[in-house]
């Protein structure tokens, strides 16, 4: 980037659990040469131990207010690819920076599939009940209407590779810089 030069509006990806944010995020600020944020990776980062320890000795409310908190350290306008824990759009306080922070994409699954996924990979204290399948149904209803709220662009990765899930997000996000200009 050059002096004087603007890094552009960030992008913000919300989502359930195992919809893909991470590895969308990634790829997407590979392909741009852009930085990649990881919010958890942030809160565990700030925190000095993972989410789940986090949730095992301060609680589900402490991890909020540092989710709100590390929310609150991206600035807009900086260009960056920011993966957003599954549960950002439960405070009200949340969803209104993340609609000042930049454009907001909302990665979607279907429960079938994002069963399959956080299955295979651990480390989700909210999916540790008897039934994880029921909770992912239940959170995702209660959360549904609040990723809409916040949403730019809804982006389904139902048996979508992610390289054609970061194309769709690009084409959306050049349309939307060019007609800003
Ligand atoms: C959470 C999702 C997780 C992580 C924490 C809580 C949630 O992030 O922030 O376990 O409430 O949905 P991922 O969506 O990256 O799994």
């Amino acid at each position: 980037m050059n002096p004087g030069d603007t890094p552009g509006e960030n992008i913000l990806l919300v989502g359930f659990m195992g919809a893909g944010k991470s590895s969308v995020g990634r790829l997407a600020a590979r392909a741009r040469g852009l930085q990649f944020v990881d919010l958890d990776r942030e809160i565990e980062r700030q925190a000095g131990c993972s989410i789940p320890d986090i949730f095992d000795r301060l609680g589900e409310e402490a991890f909020r207010q540092m989710e709100t908190d590390a929310l609150g350290h991206i600035e807009p306008g900086r260009g960056l690819v920011v993966s957003c824990g599954g549960g950002i759009v439960g405070s009200p306080l949340n969803r209104a920076l993340l609609r000042e922070l930049g454009f907001v994409v909302w990665l979607t699954a279907t429960e079938e599939e994002i069963f399959d996924r956080v299955s295979r990979t651990p480390g989700r204290p909210l999916l540790q009940t008897p039934d994880p399948r029921a909770t992912i149904g239940a959170l995702l209803a209660a959360r549904e209407p609040l990723y809409r709220e916040v949403a730019d662009l809804i982006l389904d990765t139902t048996g979508r590779s992610f390289q054609s899930v970061v194309d769709a997000l690009f084409d959306a996000y050049d349309r939307r810089a060019a007609s800003a200009h």
